[in-house]
């Protein structure tokens, strides 16, 4: 494989700070994650700082359809939770992070429902719970029919404002975050930033503080064709592995099944047709009308995600064609109207009426399963850096994330880190660093990828040209090709190829939030490409033609992979426990 080891700069080049502020905890991001972070950390230190990389609302939370999953019906348990996102996840999630999800996950949708958020009930009050896929039982709570995420965002932002008089939470809306600032022991005291604004936090300043959260959702603007919101370019998990921290499970990109196929060469934010259409009843069919999803799998139309995604592949590469259909017809106009109000809006703005027309459907990118590997507290390898929500990797997912999971994960780890930040900072164990401009020493999850004979000292350091924004398409073709829906060695290796030349061709652009982002999305596809290749094996979200045997034993391990000292990334397996499910 050309390059299988990509060279990651330390830092994207930008202007030296022109300001500082300070906090005592800086939240990057806006969705689920970062909204109940900061709300949850400001009961309990002085000052937090939110950042935003444009207005509040602009996240993939906000476009969250499904809902959320919680075992809420007195009929379901926990365990029952546990037991289908296991399966899902293919042998591969963390049993103790899953645990912590969903055990803690009812309380804290009640405690979501007391702070504001309307969810839909039934003629008795109590929540409407419906079914996606995975689920063996009613347990998805949803709101405004398909308008889950944007109800929760609505809540979580007027908790917000609130409180926007209090002097210990600020918010800085338009504010990309460059990268992480580390101090004498790599230990994470801030970010730089650009914010977009006028008077003295205008252009990159410094934001110090004692821990930073990333919070800033996932990476689907790497591929041309995403469910994400155009905001999702990796921005936290390419800063993340640019400091140092090990980023786990990269390789497992899920498809969303049902994504609305407007056409070949569509590319961009494509609209969702949530998986709840079909825990209704709808169903796929083929254009000769088949319903190609009985018999492949006990659950049929609703298996879990990854399932159904690779059956529409194999159906759509049997019969030539580009996409299949989704049948909601037979719901009815008026139930349909009510139920997915936003769905069936989109759909008719766009020429299809689910009532009466069958909906082309493809698979899209929809989630990122990996991120910045973290503990039980969101903690990362590296001091003071956490990572929440999407951008991070808990190992709740394992290789394929249950539906509706995502909501809950954002949720229930955002209490725990701010829980675990504020204890830390009460006892005095996370105390301002003084950043510095090379890293000194390793944090010890780094330091087991690569010989010590680098003696830590960071020789990939600045000055590595950034991606102008017209190379984004070239970035995001090359993934779509070759680390996409499915790959091969051969697909990988091209993919990598690209990325490394246009790595190679880039020349001396000037910083802006576009030449940012598209080096985020070069870095997180480098990445993403290395782990797909490692992985010979087909196992949820990771589909390789040349490896088709699915679920290969050898290979329930996590794949680990860090930025090495030299500027190269390096990797590591991690074995995981047999999890007697499958
Ligand atoms: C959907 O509504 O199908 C998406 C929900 C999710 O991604 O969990």
């Amino acid at each position: 494989m050309a390059d299988a080891h990509p060279r990651i700069p330390r830092r994207l080049v930008a202007a030296v700070p022109g300001w500082t502020t300070s906090a005592d905890v800086v939240v990057v991001g806006s969705g689920i994650a970062g909204l109940t972070t900061a709300l949850r950390l400001r009961q309990r230190v002085d000052r937090v700082l939110l950042v935003t990389k444009t207005v509040l609302n602009e996240g993939s939370t906000q476009w969250a359809q499904g809902g959320i999953a919680a075992a809420l019906d007195p009929g379901d348990s926990p365990a029952e939770h546990l037991h289908d996102t296991l399966v899902a996840g293919c042998g591969l999630c963390d049993v103790g992070a899953v645990t912590a999800l969903v055990h803690e996950g009812p309380e804290r949708v009640r405690e979501l429902v007391a702070l504001g958020a309307e969810f839909d009930l039934d003629a008795e009050g109590e929540l409407k719970l419906t079914r996606e896929g995975g689920h063996r039982r009613d347990r998805i709570a949803h709101a405004g029919g398909d308008a889950t995420g944007r109800e929760i965002s609505r809540a979580l932002i007027a908790a917000l404002h609130r409180v926007k008089d209090d002097p210990g939470i600020e918010v800085i809306e338009h504010a990309l975050v460059v990268d992480l600032l580390q101090d004498d022991r790599s230990r994470v005291c801030g970010v730089t930033l650009h914010v977009i604004g006028e008077g003295q936090m205008d252009g990159v300043g410094a934001a110090l503080s004692r821990a930073v959260v990333l919070a800033t959702g996932g990476l689907g603007q790497v591929y041309s064709a995403t469910t994400n919101p155009p905001v999702a370019t990796g921005d936290g998990m390419a800063a993340a592995l640019r400091a140092g921290a090990v980023l786990a499970d990269v390789e497992f990109v899920q498809f969303h099944p049902t994504v609305l196929w407007l056409g070949a060469g569509s590319s961009g934010q494509q609209p969702l047709i949530s998986e709840a259409v079909r825990g209704e009843g709808a169903f796929l069919v083929d254009r000769d009308g088949v319903r190609f999803m009985k018999g492949l799998h006990p659950l049929a139309d609703l298996a879990p995600r990854d399932v159904v995604s690779r059956a529409i592949v194999d159906r759509m590469r049997e019969l030539g064609e580009d996409h299949v259909f989704l049948d909601a017809r037979h719901l009815g106009r008026a139930f349909l109207e009510e139920r997915f109000p936003s769905i069936v809006a989109r759909c008719r703005e766009l020429g299809f009426d689910p009532a009466t027309d069958l909906l082309p459907v493809a698979p899209a990118q929809h989630y990122a399963s990996g991120g910045v590997r973290t503990d039980l507290h969101g903690r990362s390898c590296l001091d003071g850096l956490y990572a929440c929500g999407e951008v991070s990797c808990t190992g709740v997912h394992g290789a394929n994330r249950l539906a509706s999971n995502s909501l809950l994960e954002g949720l229930v780890f955002a209490h725990r880190i701010a829980d675990d930040i504020s204890a830390r900072l009460a006892a005095g164990e996370l105390p301002q660093g003084t950043p510095v401009a090379t890293e000194q020493t390793l944090p010890s999850a780094v330091a087991e990828l690569v010989p010590l004979d680098e003696g830590g000292v960071d020789r990939a350091g600045d000055g590595v040209a950034l991606l102008d924004g017209s190379a984004r398409v070239q970035v995001q073709a090359a993934m779509t090709r070759g680390s996409g829906a499915v790959r091969s060695a051969e697909s990988l290796a091209a993919a990598a190829e690209s990325l490394t030349a246009l790595a190679a061709a880039a020349t001396s652009t000037e910083p802006s939030p576009d030449s940012w982002e598209t080096t985020n999305l070069l870095h997180v596809g480098q990445v993403l490409t290395l782990a797909a290749a490692l992985r010979e094996e087909t196992r949820g979200g990771h589909v390789r033609t040349d490896y088709p045997e699915q679920v290969d034993p050898r290979w329930r391990v996590r794949t680990i992979l860090g930025r090495r000292p030299d500027g190269t990334v390096g990797h590591t397996f991690e074995p995981v426990a047999a999890q007697d499910l499958l």
